[in-house]
This record gives C-alpha cells, sequence and structure tokens, in this order.
C-alpha cells in the first residue's frame, strides 16, 4: 500500500493504474478509522481494481475550533488498518497541500442544506463541498463511497455531483452499529465508558421508534424519542427531525412521503453524535 502526502504523487500513481485499465475507488475520510469506514473500503475494494482511502481532518467544514482541536487523529493505526482491508493508496495530505489559499468558493445546497445540521452547523457543508469536490477533482474516481450514518452529508454529496455535473458513482453504505446499538464513530473514541452507556440511549431510542410508529402518529413518534433523551442524564439533544429521505423536509404525517427517515443529533458531555433510523 502505498502512502502519499502530495497531489502530484497521487495523481502519477493514479496515471500508471489507469493506463494498468484499473478502476478506481475513492473512500474519502477524516481518520480515526472504526469498522463503519472499513466496511466502505470492504467494498471499493471489492468493487475497483484501485482503492484510494484520504484521510484528512478537513478544517472548513468544522465551524467550532474546539471540536477541529479536539478530533482524533491516528494516521499509524489508519494505515496499518487500511493495509489489512486491501486498500491501494492512501492519500494524506497537509492543510497548506489542499489548501494552498483560501477556498473562497461558496456552495447551494437548497433546500438540503437548510435544515438540521444546515442550521446547527453553519458553514459545514460548504466545507464538505470544498473538500470532497477538491478529492474528485484530484481523483477522479469511478466510485465514491460513504456512510449513511452522515445521512444529511451523502444527500448533499449527490446534489453537489449532480450540479458540478462529476462523472462518478455515489455509493451509499448502511450504518454499522456496536454489537448493541451504539452507531460507529470516529467521535466515539472521545466517550468516557460511562458516557458510552449513557450514549446508549440514542440507538435504543430510535429503535424503539420503529415498533412504537407503527401504531402512533408522526409527531407522537417525534415526541417518545425526545422525551426518552431528555430522560436519560447525561444527554442533550440538539434536534430530532422526521424527514422526506429524498428532499430532507420535515413531514407531519406518515403519508406525506414514500421514504422516511428520522435523524438526530444529541449532546453526550461535549461530544456530539448523529444517527438516524428509517421509519419507512
Ligand atoms: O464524513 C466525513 O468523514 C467527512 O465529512 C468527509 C466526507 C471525509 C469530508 O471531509
Amino acid at each position: 500500500m502505498l502512502v502519499v502526502d502530495t497531489i502530484s504523487e497521487l495523481r502519477s500513481y493514479l496515471a500508471q493504474a489507469r493506463a494498468e485499465g484499473k478502476s478506481v475507488g475513492l473512500v474519502p475520510t477524516m481518520g480515526a478509522l472504526h469498522e463503519g469506514h472499513a466496511s466502505l473500503v470492504e467494498r471499493s475494494v471489492a468493487e475497483n481494481g484501485v482503492t484510494v482511502v484520504s484521510v484528512f481532518v478537513n478544517p472548513t467544514q468544522f465551524n467550532d475550533k474546539g471540536d477541529l482541536e479536539r478530533y482524533p487523529r491516528t494516521l499509524e493505526a489508519d494505515c496499518q488498518l487500511l493495509e489489512r482491508l486491501g486498500a491501494s493508496c492512501v492519500f494524506a495530505p497537509s492543510v497548506e497541500e489542499v489548501y494552498p489559499e483560501e477556498d473562497t468558493r461558496v456552495f447551494d445546497f437548497t433546500p438540503l442544506d437548510k435544515v438540521m445540521e444546515g442550521i446547527y452547523r453553519p458553514g459545514h457543508f460548504n466545507g464538505v463541498a470544498q473538500i470532497v469536490s477538491k478529492l474528485f477533482m484530484y481523483v477522479e474516481p469511478d466510485r465514491a463511497y460513504f456512510g449513511e450514518k452522515d445521512f444529511q452529508q451523502l444527500a448533499i454529496i449527490r446534489e453537489m455531483v449532480r450540479q458540478m455535473d462529476f462523472k462518478l458513482e455515489i455509493v451509499g453504505c448502511p450504518i454499522v452499529r456496536e454489537h448493541d446499538g451504539l452507531a460507529l464513530s470516529s467521535r466515539n473514541a472521545l466517550l468516557s465508558d460511562e458516557q458510552r452507556r449513557t450514549a446508549l440511549a440514542i440507538s435504543k431510542a430510535l429503535f424503539d421508534s420503529v415498533e412504537y410508529a407503527k401504531c402512533h402518529t408522526l409527531s407522537e413518534t417525534k415526541q417518545m424519542v425526545e422525551e426518552a433523551i431528555a430522560a436519560t442524564e447525561g444527554l442533550e439533544l440538539e434536534y430530532y427531525e422526521v424527514v422526506d429521505g429524498k428532499t430532507l423536509q420535515p413531514v407531519s404525517t406518515w403519508d406525506d412521503a414514500p421514504y422516511i427517515v428520522g435523524c438526530i443529533t444529541v449532546y453526550c458531555g461535549k461530544v456530539r453524535l448523529i444517527d438516524n433510523i428509517r421509519y419507512k
């Protein structure tokens, strides 16, 4: 497995791979890799001639400086895992390599970026679009892999591909959970053992709500989730929205859309955790 930190090394590696007729899969990450990332890499390795994994904590998508500083960085362990998974190349550039000058591009994904994370993390999706579009331009992948845990991010990246006319397939991959239900996240590494147990209430509330939804209205179900989080000491709900899975706009009855997803963000201490569940 090749590890490179410059765009030119990455491009010459990819030129060679393409000359050999190999298709290219890209798995963009911010490192601190876990089984959720592993599932994306495994899928890319199975579907492409070469798999590039980018490891880059992108500063432009953090609207909270403390969050950026706290973000776990574990490049050596990440490379060991990626080697075992059969990745072909790791691209781990410096901030200066990716942003030799300020990226002033402004994206507009209305209405997808005007709800949920778009409200609570202003500028976040603009930063995601900046880095992901740059990665698509450097790598020119045939396929790029993203987790469904970041449900809104996935919808926005699909929209960015449509707007910018990138020629690639976006592959959404299911959430990977711990045996007890907690959605895997790089941020879980920041939880104490006690917080880890407390955080379980999030996935439990979501799973319980799917059963509850079978004989309750949408607003009753939403309330049930909100109350379950409020009743758990150590958790603070930022939002719980039940949305049309395509447009991400809130719905008010189960008949409002053919595809309905509940998206939640909760603070466990200082750690911001997100999760989602599909109702139909
Ligand atoms: O989902 C993430 O880890 C990041 O938002 C991404 C897509 C790698 C862009 O920095």
